[in-house]
């Protein structure tokens, strides 16, 4: 049986202090699925509910919570879709199972990552807008130069919505937050006509007045009850409203007035993603590819991205959820370390190398010095990366630890467009690829964080040397026959570096 980790729920449901790393069975893939390593996932409003044993899970969902992903397809079973192969960058939308080092999906459900978005990008992009896009066109059958409305104007689901509506010429856009903060950035960022504070304006009434008493063609509802007769006093004749939630509550008080319903032709329809079928789904996914992906490209949609956090932040992750602040999605990313963690047997043993020499060597003057440069290389590096290296570095470094080390091999290649730096860490007879694909990540990264894009990018041009050196350091140290026996990464400040015990 081969494991993984997986977050879990302590009890089987609770509060978000109630989730942690546990260690499951990894899927295997049957039919059409594959096995993809996650490289990070996207947290959904719904996983708190399904946390707090109120979602109505689909019975073919697996127990852990997670439903969009991205990461590199492991394996393929045999009826999987052409077009897929092992080692594809991809992103998905599944029943469950993401918050996990590994998870099985149908291929039917899978998306080519595009260069242009970075794998926390593409994590977030399945559920929300694919929610949208049926909400919009497979349930309101919205069609270009109608207004629409979508209240939590900076919900995800909103704020792929309102550039979906944008994009596909609506005539207004209106939207309505609980914060003149939120209705800031509907209006500047994403581009609506008008937002309005739920709470502190009689936002139907000030719907009409933009719309000159005529209403709204389309609206996509996830307050229920409470925005129930306002709704109806927004809709225009012949509206269409869908509902996707019921965030205010699902019981409608006995005086509610549904006049509107007949005198205005309106239309209702809920609709719900998760309990669809795949060949449903499958629909959904091709038009995220046809309609959506290629404007991803091109920069005319954006995936807002608030938080990328370590998903041993599980905890916080919720309770920033929870907390209502957001204004795009909270990813979380996975340094899938887990076929590197040594196994029982091993753990036993007191050093990492199965057969040590008897008598220590001692180490050539050459070796000595390669050592040193890879130390002040990496050092370098990290200074002239400042802290978002270091955070990568960091975070590997523990990784590395946790799992013991036996030998380690940096190296510069040429992937994609971008130029990578690979750390690749060698365990027993395995040769597992770390997680760290540190330049295509400080592309990202930095590029995010810093508002001079081309500036940060040239500045990561500068590293090539450096990294050169490294490699050629460590390949110094393979040459002369180093290889660290009890060998452990060691780190001061911002750089780390490898220390050799018993040379
Ligand atoms: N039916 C489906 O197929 C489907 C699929 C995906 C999502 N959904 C639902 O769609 C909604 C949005 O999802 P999301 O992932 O985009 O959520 P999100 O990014 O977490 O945003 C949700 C926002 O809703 C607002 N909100 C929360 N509680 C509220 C309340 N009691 N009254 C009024 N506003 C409240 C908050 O914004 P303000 O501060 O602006 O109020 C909050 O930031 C969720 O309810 C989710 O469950 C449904």
């Amino acid at each position: 049986m081969v494991n993984m980790r997986a977050v879990d729920i302590k009890d089987g449901k609770g509060p978000a202090t109630s989730l942690f790393i546990n260690e499951i069975e990894r899927p295997k893939p049957t039919a059409a699925q594959a096995l993809i390593r996650v490289k990070a996932f996207g947290l959904n409003r719904m996983d708190l509910l399904q946390r707090e044993g109120n979602y109505p899970v689909p019975p073919q969902a697996p127990k852990t919570l997670g439903v969009e992903f991205s990461g590199i397809i492991e394996e393929l079973a045999s009826e999987s879709e052409s077009g897929f192969k092992k080692g594809d960058a991809v992103f998905g939308l599944a029943y469950g199972g993401a918050y996990a080092e590994y998870i099985v999906v149908s291929t039917h459900m899978l998306v080519h990552k595009p260069d242009e978005l970075s794998f926390e990008e593409c994590a977030g992009i399945p559920e929300t807008w694919i929610t949208a896009l049926q909400a919009m066109y497979m349930v309101a059958d919205y069609k270009p130069n109608q207004s629409i409305l979508w209240h939590a104007g900076a919900s995800n689901v909103s704020i792929a919505g309102i550039q979906l509506s944008k994009a596909d010429s609506a005539s207004k856009i209106f939207a309505t937050t609980r914060s003149d903060e939120k209705n800031k950035f509907v209006v500047e960022k994403l581009g609506a006509t008008a937002a309005f504070n739920s709470e502190t304006q009689d936002w139907a009434e000030e719907l009409l007045k933009a719309t000159d008493g005529k209403g709204v063609d389309v609206i996509v509802d996830f307050m229920g009850a409470g925005f129930f007769a306002s709704n109806l006093k927004a809709a225009a004749r012949d509206a269409h409203i869908v509902t996707l939630a019921a965030l205010t509550g699902m019981k409608l008080p006995a005086e509610t007035d549904m006049g509107a319903f007949l005198f205005k032709r309106v239309r209702l329809e809920g609709s719900t993603l998760r309990a669809r079928d795949e060949k449903y789904q499958g629909k959904l996914r091709d038009q995220l590819v046809e309609h959506a992906l290629p404007k991803f490209k091109d920069g005319t949609f954006k995936a807002y991205v608030e938080k990328v956090m370590d998903w041993e932040k599980i905890v916080e992750a919720h309770q920033l959820m929870e907390s209502n602040k957001t204004k795009g999605k909270i990813i979380m990313t996975i340094n899938c370390m887990e076929a590197l963690k040594p196994t029982p047997e091993e753990t036993t043993k007191p050093t990492l190398d199965p057969n040590p020499d008897p008598a220590p060597k001692s180490i050539s003057e050459e070796a000595k010095e390669a050592n040193d440069q890879f130390d002040r290389s990496i050092k370098e590096l990290g200074e002239k990366t400042s802290d978002v290296l270091s955070v990568l570095l960091s975070q590997s470094k523990k990784q590395i630890k946790e799992v013991g080390l036996k030998d380690i091999v940096t190296r510069s290649s040429e992937a994609d467009s971008s130029r990578q730096w690979e750390i690749q860490i060698k365990h027993r007879e395995q040769d597992i690829q770390c997680t760290i694909e540190t330049f295509l990540r400080l592309h990202e990264d930095i590029a995010r964080w810093n508002s001079e894009k081309m500036q940060a990018l040239a500045s990561i041009k500068e590293l090539e040397p450096l990294v050169e050196t490294l490699a050629k350091s460590v390949s110094k140290m393979e040459e002369a026959g180093l290889r660290p026996r009890s060998g452990r990464m060691v780190s001061c400040n911002s750089h780390m570096g490898l220390e050799f015990e018993t040379l």
